[in-house]
């Protein structure tokens, strides 16, 4: 079929969005602009000179001295599929500590990889519970890995790691950790806590577009990595490869995204600036002026105020409220994106983001006063300025 040549003023345009969901979030506008910079190859010495900065950048969000600290190309599920498929091997058991959306994923990349795979599913909404883990590692001789996830997106929570590691490491295997969500919005101490293998994505508190997913690989694991007795069944996510092309010699693996972390380097940039304390205290103080407006909207949040993650806060559909009409009204009517509940919560739930760029209070009273004026149409009648007030207010106090 022939087409139309296509009149360069009907070249279409990406509608700006205020993004309140799971990610993607807002990149920075430094970071836009850093890759929009002249092409450049991807073993020339001044891309090398970028990754190698990267990498040191990394290492102080990653807070690790230890760990060899690169960049895959790919999202989030990349760092997690490079993870199980180079650090497991055939037969290995590997147990995972599961309490959302995100967790079955691992399993079902871990099942792949032929691995013997010990799923320990705990409530949706709270964190996972060690003494499981406890009971679980009394029942094998041999676990290869344990792993779980730090920010579960699905469910809003943030699960500590400190019980998990110490478990993990009285049994002598190895931890893997999800900081997809986490990385740039809640501390993430890969030294203190232990970790072994910890992968992270670009697209949420990182503030650059998606399309990465950096890790941290501790010494043991590169150990492991090195003496595998089989070769991982992803020659492109083998971690082994890509540490000898972010490593010493800069070995050619495959043809590295450039601009890409071109504009990571600046993201790293932008959150060591700003610095960690402050940027943590952003999203904390965000937050909870979204908490405040939406119990004042008498929308019910879905986790207890100990386990909250600031990077997303799940709230139940109220009784009889059409989820999607609301959310497209929000993006037709409003530009506001906002997440939709997935697995256990699919239907039940919308998701609110406040992640890196997008965890801003002008875009909390914007969603605020939209739903205020989309919820009494949708037949969930609310006072009109009472979830903009309590928001303002709770920006005041903090
Ligand atoms: C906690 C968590 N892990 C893994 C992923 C998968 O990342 P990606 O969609 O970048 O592949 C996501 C995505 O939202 C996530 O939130």
């Amino acid at each position: 079929m022939a087409h139309d040549p296509l009149p360069v003023s009907e070249v279409p345009v990406v509608p700006p969005r205020i993004l309140l969901g799971p990610g993607p979030s807002d990149a920075n506008p430094r970071v836009l602009q850093a890759m929009s910079g002249p092409m450049i190859g991807y073993l020339d010495p001044d891309f090398v000179k970028v990754m190698e900065e990267v990498s040191e950048l990394l290492s102080r969000v990653f807070n690790t001295e230890e760990s060899l600290t690169m960049v895959l190309s790919g999202t989030g599920s990349a760092g997690m599929e490079a993870g199980l498929s180079s650090l497991l091997e055939p037969g290995d058991t590997v147990i995972l500590c599961v309490c959302g959306f995100f967790g079955r994923r691992m399993a079902d990349m871990a099942e792949r990889v032929g691995a013997n795979v010990v799923l320990l599913q705990s409530e949706w909404g709270r964190p996972f519970p060690p003494e499981m883990l406890e009971a679980e590692l009394k029942k094998h001789d041999m676990v290869k890995m344990v792993a779980t996830v730090h920010a579960e997106t699905s469910t809003g929570v943030l699960q500590p790691l400190e019980e998990i590691s110490r478990l993990t490491k009285e049994h002598g295997a190895l931890l893997m950790v999800d900081a997809v969500t986490s990385l740039g919005g809640t501390e993430v101490r890969v030294d203190d806590i232990g970790i072994d293998y910890c992968y992270s994505a670009t697209q949420k508190c990182l503030a650059a577009p998606p399309g990465l997913s950096p890790v941290a690989m501790s010494p043991r694991a590169i150990e492991v990595v090195a003496s595998r007795n089989t070769k991982p069944s992803s020659w492109y996510l083998d971690l082994a490869l890509i540490a000898n092309y972010w490593g010493g010699d800069h070995v050619y693996h495959h043809t590295a995204p450039v601009s890409n972390i071109v504009g990571l380097r600046e993201g790293l940039r932008v959150i060591l600036e700003e610095g960690m304390g402050p940027r943590i205290a952003r999203h904390n103080r965000n937050s909870a002026a979204l908490r405040a407006g939406l119990e004042a909207l008498g929308l019910q949040l879905v986790v207890s105020p100990e386990h909250r993650l600031d990077q997303i806060t799940p709230v139940w559909i109220p009784e009889g409220i059409d989820d999607q009409a609301v959310r497209a009204s929000l993006l037709r009517d409003h530009h506001i994106e906002i997440g939709r509940g997935l697995g256990d919560f699919a239907g039940k739930v919308w998701r609110i983001g406040l992640m890196g760029d997008s965890s801003k209070s002008e875009y909390v009273l914007a969603l605020l006063s939209a739903l205020e004026s989309i919820l009494p149409s949708a037949g969930y009648e609310v006072a009109v300025g009472s979830g903009v007030g309590a928001a303002s207010k709770s920006l005041a106090e903090l």
